[in-house]
């Protein structure tokens, strides 16, 4: 079970801010979807998630322990994809899956175990055809599946995504976000950043951040009450018709804020 929790978290870098005062919860079991407009703070709140960024102020914790007292032990227990990609272009995606999971992997696990473990992935992530292609020859989508598979080879318990959806059809970010969906049904916890505004239904809990703030937890019900809106697209409208510490105070002052930091 892991429980992850951001407490007051500010990240600087030099004299801006790029992320203020973040208290949110991420549950085993669900799937939360971080959402904003570009530049506002996702993969900043992301990367304080998972020790790329060490947050100026407050703390993440997980079962009440700060992420960096173990750092090691806890990149162990995490998957993260990065939005940049981070597999080495030159090998095969079966020599990507291979390293990954010798490295990532028990090391008891035998050759045939590994091997059908790393079928099982790819044809999740629908890449089975693509197994003896060089990474560099694969599309955008294919890229992007090919790191994500790096990093569920190891079934970890806390999955953390940025953007994993960026670059594929309509029909591939939804199988995406149902597999996602069902790995936190199997109690992982599961964080992504998305733009695409289609498939939060999906998702047990939507975040909104905008000019570094958090202006929203909830659920898509919730998101559409919040912010008056009968369609998720035209939440990012909304929010730029006013300025963005009224929003921060009509979160704040709702119920949804407190529940949100596990108060
Ligand atoms: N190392 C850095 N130094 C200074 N500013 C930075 C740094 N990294 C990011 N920023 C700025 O911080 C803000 C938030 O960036 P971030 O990457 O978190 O946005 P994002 O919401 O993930 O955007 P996108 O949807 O385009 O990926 C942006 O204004 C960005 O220019
Ligand atoms: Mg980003």
């Amino acid at each position: 079970m892991a429980t992850i929790k951001m407490a007051s978290v500010c990240f600087s870098c030099g004299r801006a801010r790029l992320l203020s005062d973040a208290s949110l919860v991420f549950r085993s079991g669900e799937l939360t979807a971080i959402i904003g407009p570009s530049g506002s703070g996702k993969s900043t709140l992301i990367k304080c998630l998972t020790t790329t960024h060490r947050p100026t102020s407050g703390a993440v914790t997980v079962g009440g322990k700060d992420i960096w007292k173990d750092k090691r032990a806890y990149r162990l227990a995490l998957g993260y994809v990065p939005q940049d990609d981070i597999i080495h272009p030159q090998l095969t995606v079966e020599q990507a899956f291979t390293y990954a999971g010798r490295l990532r992997l028990d090391t008891g696990m035998d050759d045939e175990a590994l091997d059908k473990r790393i079928k099982t992935i790819a044809s999740l992530l629908s890449l089975s055809e693509a197994m003896n292609r060089r990474i560099f020859r694969l599309s955008g989508g294919q890229r992007k599946r090919g790191n994500i598979g790096v990093e569920l080879l190891a079934d970890p318990d806390i999955i953390i995504l940025d953007e994993p959806a960026s670059g594929l059809d309509p029909g591939t970010e939804e199988d995406l976000v149902k597999l996602l969906a069902s790995l936190a049904r199997l109690g992982r916890t599961v964080v992504m950043t998305i733009h695409s505004m289609e498939h939060l239904g999906m998702a047990d809990k939507i975040v909104m951040v905008a000019s570094g703030r958090v202006i929203f937890c909830g659920t898509r019900p919730e998101l559409l009450a919040h912010f008056q809106v009968p369609h998720p697209a035209e939440v990012f409208k909304v929010v730029r018709s006013k300025d963005i510490e009224s929003w921060v105070n009509r979160y704040r002052s709702s119920a949804l804020a407190g529940r949100a930091a596990g108060d």
